[in-house]
């Protein structure tokens, strides 16, 4: 099959970008979407031109790493699976294509595809862990914990941070993200001694990196590779308010 792709091309954060549009021809529906894009590079080094800069690592869903949108759908077409895994079968031989980096105040371009998400980091840091005793691992059944605490807290968890949250929120909020990370912890007895510190510090982080507010139009829990809810924002939210009552 043959396509166009129709990139951004920006080649730092100080210059101006621009969309460039590629041919590319002789490629299998089979392949996956990152396996074109290795392709079109392939024929720009022969070309002696600059390959299209753009991450991954994993190339199966797990690292979140592969994020762009693509006509105008974070990780492209279709609900919940990342850019990797999206196959050239879901488009049709003659398409054009157009693909861009993540477009948020709080994730700057770094170079074509690929933009800084250190701000996901930075909320991280601020309580996205427990704070527990080293040494050897307690026996399993110690604490026992229901399953429908480990169910919701385990769906938390599953946030790869790949930032299409963010990116598909015409807001620019980080609040799906965010509330996966606290609530993942907060369900769980282990979480229990920093609940309250941590949703105060990772929210606070989160505003304090100028993601925008969260307007609860969904669109996050849509195009998330995991399909987490929005109903983790609902309790985030309930946990903050409590958490600034109690000061
Ligand atoms: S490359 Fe790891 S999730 Fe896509």
């Amino acid at each position: 099959m043959k396509v166009t792709f129709r990139i951004w091309r920006q080649d730092t954060p100080a210059v101006a970008g621009s969309f460039v549009n590629y041919e590319v021809d002789g490629l299998n529906e089979d392949m996956s979407f990152l396996e074109a894009l290795d392709q079109l590079n392939e024929e720009l080094v022969l070309k002696g031109e600059k390959v299209v800069a753009f991450e991954y690592d994993c190339r199966e869903g797990i690292c979140g790493q592969c994020g762009v949108f693509i006509n105008g759908r974070a990780h492209g077409p279709h609900n919940n699976i990342t850019t990797c895994q999206l196959h050239m079968r879901s488009f049709q031989d003659g398409d054009t294509i157009v693909i861009e980096p993540w477009r948020a105040e709080a994730f700057p371009i770094i170079k074509d595809l690929i933009v800084d998400r250190s701000a996901f980091d930075r909320i991280v840091e601020q309580g996205g862990y427990i704070s527990a005793k080293t040494g050897t691992a307690p026996e399993a059944n110690a604490i026992p914990i229901g399953k429908e605490i480990a169910d919701r807290a385990m769906d938390a968890a599953a946030c790869i941070g790949c930032g299409a949250c963010v990116a598909t929120c015409k807001n620019a909020s980080a609040a799906l993200f965010t509330a996966a990370k606290i609530n993942h912890l907060n369900a769980l007895p282990q979480g229990q001694p920093e609940a309250h510190r941590r949703v105060k510090d990772m929210t606070a982080q989160m505003t304090a990196e100028g993601f925008g507010h969260c307007t609860f139009t969904g669109a996050c829990e849509v195009e998330c590779p995991e399909g987490i809810s929005i109903t983790n924002i609902a309790e985030m939210k309930s946990r903050a308010f409590k958490a600034w009552l109690l000061g």
